[in-house]
């Protein structure tokens, strides 16, 4: 079973589940592995970090298509080279088209920073500070058609501190991003 992370900044939750298949022994147990690692950014930390680690990566930019359809079109291809049966949306930063989710309905799955569905979208930690939030948090769910809609599949809570700014938050919340999301990975895959 082949496991296809997208990425399109340094890859810490990549790094995370990857690490966790090592440790888990996910390919003698479940005979699943992380088969490639492909971003929308060529100098994406994670794929570096993926190269040393021995994982095929790929990567696409988008200015180099015509329409989102068309960079979905060479993406798909890329992925389903690797005949996934999980996609996983770590810290991806793109819309994915309706034909790309329908494409991998029921086998993809996305890790967003906050307590769903409290601040769907960008800058989450700040919004939360703002708006005077006591917790933070981050949902690993389903990916559908409707932005950060899907079934939640776990989520994991932090304390706002006084005096917090959205960069001690996030660091606070990438923590738990890096617990939950291999433990989900692992039980989709098992
Ligand atoms: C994380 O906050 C994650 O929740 C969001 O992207 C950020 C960076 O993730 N989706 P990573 O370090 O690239 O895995």
């Amino acid at each position: 079973k082949n496991i296809v992370i997208l990425i399109s900044g340094s890859g810490s939750n990549m790094a995370a589940i990857v690490q966790a298949a090592q440790k888990g022994r996910w390919r003698e147990r479940f005979g699943a592995q992380v088969a490639a690692v492909i971003s929308n950014k060529a100098e994406a930390g994670g794929l570096a970090w993926a190269r040393e680690h021995h994982i095929p990566t790929a990567s696409f930019d988008h200015k180099a298509y015509a329409s989102r359809e068309a960079f979905d079109a060479a993406l798909m291809t890329e992925i389903d080279r690797h005949q996934p049966a999980l996609v996983v949306l770590a810290g991806f930063m793109r819309i994915l088209t309706p034909g790309f989710v329908q494409h991998y309905d029921g086998r993809l799955v996305n890790i967003h920073p906050s307590l769903l569905p409290a601040f769907p979208g960008l800058h989450t930690h700040q919004r939360a500070i703002d708006a005077g939030c006591r917790f933070g948090g981050c949902t690993v769910h389903r990916v559908t058609a409707e932005l950060d809609h899907g079934e939640y599949l776990d989520q994991a809570v932090v304390p706002i501190l006084p005096g917090d700014t959205a960069q001690t938050l996030a660091a606070r919340v990438l923590t738990q991003e890096h617990l939950i999301y291999p433990r989900v990975v692992e039980r989709l895959i098992s």
